[in-house]
């Protein structure tokens, strides 16, 4: 990486509170899949705090576990009384710490950090959202503005793979979206169960399908990057331009706003100029492996 690439942030117009944690407690705790390897966490700011500014979909927090770390997670749902949603993945050190996390425990929340979906932009627009595993957490609140200004968007087409039945998260949801008629939900899974009846492979065979219009369609993708990479490709196959393509990225992270550069994907910080990118910004690191 040249040194000239290296853009960290200069301005000192971040929000006083931006590397502070605040104290938001745990409201409630739902397990998303039987394992309990993904769970969903509700929380409140603690009397006192402040919030900040509503998250818009597919931004990020920085949840911080005292004296064990700090991880992004995205926000998954805003409920109707400003309790924020996050759909977690136990992965490793922190995230595992978390799962034993229960009701009224306080953590800390520093946030929302990066850029959002382009869910204005997509207004009258064709809407196709492709996410794979923990992926469809981030464009959950894609879906939801969809569905509640439905008459806003064209066809609303939503691809979703997971590793197997009982890894499928919001369940009751997709049952939900299933049963709508203005909506079409297309799920695979890459292993099948004896009981499963719906569609098995990776996920890009549900864009082959189409069933929206190339040239008036905003895609959004969420997921591993191998899978955004090959999601990408179909995409551009049935015709849409790679500017109407947007992904999500992720990378291990520290400040969060631009300050450290742990974040960085050749010259852009994943925390300040993403996650979400225009898939054209991150299509070259696409290319090269194991970035
Ligand atoms: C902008 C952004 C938004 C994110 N949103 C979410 C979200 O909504 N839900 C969610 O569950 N995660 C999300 N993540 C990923 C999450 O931040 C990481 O899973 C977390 O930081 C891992 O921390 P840890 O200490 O538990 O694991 P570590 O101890 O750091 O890692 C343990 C092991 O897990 C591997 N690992 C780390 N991250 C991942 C991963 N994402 N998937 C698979 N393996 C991994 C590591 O390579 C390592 O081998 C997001 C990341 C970013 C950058
Ligand atoms: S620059 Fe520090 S995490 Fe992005």
């Amino acid at each position: 990486m040249a040194p000239e690439t290296l853009q960290p942030r200069t301005d000192s117009a971040l929000p006083e509170q931006a590397m502070a944690p605040q104290p938001w407690r745990i409201r409630s705790v739902r397990p998303d899949v039987a394992s309990n390897e993904v769970f969903s966490w509700t929380l409140y700011p603690e009397p006192g705090v402040e919030p900040g500014p509503l998250p818009t979909p597919g931004q990020f927090n920085m949840l911080y576990l005292f004296g064990v770390g700090e991880v992004p997670i995205s926000v998954s749902a805003i409920t109707a009384d400003g309790g924020i949603v996050h759909t977690t993945r136990a992965v490793g050190s922190v995230t595992r710490t978390m799962q034993d996390l229960g009701p009224g425990a306080v953590v800390g929340l520093r946030g929302p950090f990066g850029t959002a979906w382009p869910v204005e932009q997509a207004r009258g627009r064709d809407l196709v959202l492709v996410a794979g595993g923990i992926g469809l957490a981030p464009l959950r609140p894609v879906i939801h503005a969809a569905l509640e200004r439905r008459a806003d968007f064209g066809r609303v087409v939503v691809c979703y793979g997971a590793r197997a039945p009982g890894d499928m998260i919001f369940r009751d949801e997709l049952d939900a979206w299933a049963a709508r008629g203005d909506f079409d939900l297309r799920v695979t899974v890459d292993r099948a169960t004896a009981a499963w009846r719906g569609d098995v492979g990776v996920v890009t065979q549900l864009i082959d399908r189409g069933g929206f219009d190339r040239r008036n369609t905003v895609a959004m993708v969420c997921g591993p990057e191998v899978m955004m990479r090959f999601a990408a490709a179909s995409l551009e196959r049935r015709g849409l331009k790679p500017e109407d393509i947007y992904v999500s990225m992720e990378r291990n992270m520290r400040c969060a706003v631009g300050f450290c550069g742990h974040c960085q994907i050749g010259s852009q910080f994943v925390c300040r100029d993403g996650p979400v990118f225009p898939y054209p910004v991150m299509e070259p690191a696409f290319r090269i492996r194991e970035l």
